[in-house]
């Protein structure tokens, strides 16, 4: 993806890492104005990737953009490629702390904050050439995160094949939001930060479910099962599976999830967008 100006002093090295600062790799180089420029420029770089990435993901608005990033403590790796003259950008990767609700394997809610994977592309006439694996890697070390650690929001087939492929990313644990996780998730050593659920008291706003970068792609405004399942009901969907787990009926075993519905965690992801 070329760009008509130079990415050198926009993005640096090969890889650079952009947070909500919007700050150009480059130093110096001039006054104020340059500085003004060379930023204008990094936002543009970051609108037009966010773009390209959610015209290969089929998304009505992309997931990334400069204003995005701003509102957000995301970070964007962005690979360039340095051998042409004013240097091209090959793609980029999206990652930011989420608290969340997940389940574990037994269908107990724990409430985490992992590392997330928000948003991923490569261009077209660069993919299975290695360098979507190359920014993961980049991404991995840099944030000192085992990639079982991760937690994916709505990834494509693309996606779930590559990390299949490259990290072993296979077996997942079912959830009823739009993150994906997999096996070893929630292994006791170095596990991501988590608490239990306090219960909520009657005045207390009620929380979310785990809101996904692209939920505001959705057209309807339900939310997934199980948290559908209570309209009309004074009880906001949000709470549903925590009040489910808590107003089992006598004989059922505490902690005994609600049954999932009939669809798979895989085609989640690519609904309503
Ligand atoms: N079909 C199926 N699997 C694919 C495809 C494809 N078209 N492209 C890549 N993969 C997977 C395969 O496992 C592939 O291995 P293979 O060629 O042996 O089958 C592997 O990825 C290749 O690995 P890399 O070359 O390192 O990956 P690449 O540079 O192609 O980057 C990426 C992977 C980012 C998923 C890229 O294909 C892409 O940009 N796709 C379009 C956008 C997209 O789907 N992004 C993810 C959105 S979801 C999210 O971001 C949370």
């Amino acid at each position: 993806m070329e760009f008509p100006f130079d990415l050198a002093p926009v993005l640096g090295e090969r890889f650079c890492v952009v947070d909500q600062h919007l700050r150009p790799a480059g130093r110096g180089g001039g006054g104020g104005a340059k500085r003004e420029e060379l930023e204008q420029q990094l936002r543009t770089v970051i609108d037009e990737l966010g773009k390209a990435s959610a015209k290969a993901q089929g998304l009505s608005t992309p997931v990334t953009s400069a204003a995005r990033m701003e509102s957000n403590r995301h970070v964007m790796y962005i690979l360039r490629d340095t051998r042409s003259p004013r240097g091209a950008v090959l793609g980029f990767l999206k990652v930011g702390y989420k608290k969340l609700f997940l389940l574990e394997r037994d269908g107990s809610h724990v409430e985490v904050e992992p590392l997330c994977v928000l948003d991923f592309y490569i261009h077209e006439s660069q993919q299975r050439r290695g360098l979507g694996r190359e920014l993961f890697r980049e991404m991995l070390q840099r944030e000192r995160v085992q990639p079982h650690r991760l937690a994916v929001d709505r990834p494509s087939e693309k996606l779930l094949a590559f990390l299949s492929k490259h990290f072993g990313l296979r077996d997942r644990i079912p959830q009823v939001n739009n993150f994906v996780i997999f096996d070893g998730f929630f292994s006791t050593r170095t596990a991501p930060a988590r608490r239990a659920l306090p219960r909520p008291r009657p005045e207390e706003p009620i929380k979310p479910y785990s809101l996904s970068e692209r939920d505001f792609l959705r057209e309807e405004a339900e939310p997934p099962w199980p948290f559908n399942l209570s309209r009309g009901s004074p009880v906001r969907g949000s709470l549903r599976p925590f009040l489910l787990r808590r107003e089992s009926p006598a004989g059922t075993p505490p902690g005994t999830a609600p049954e999932p519905p009939p669809r798979r965690a895989s085609s989640l992801g690519r609904v309503g967008r």
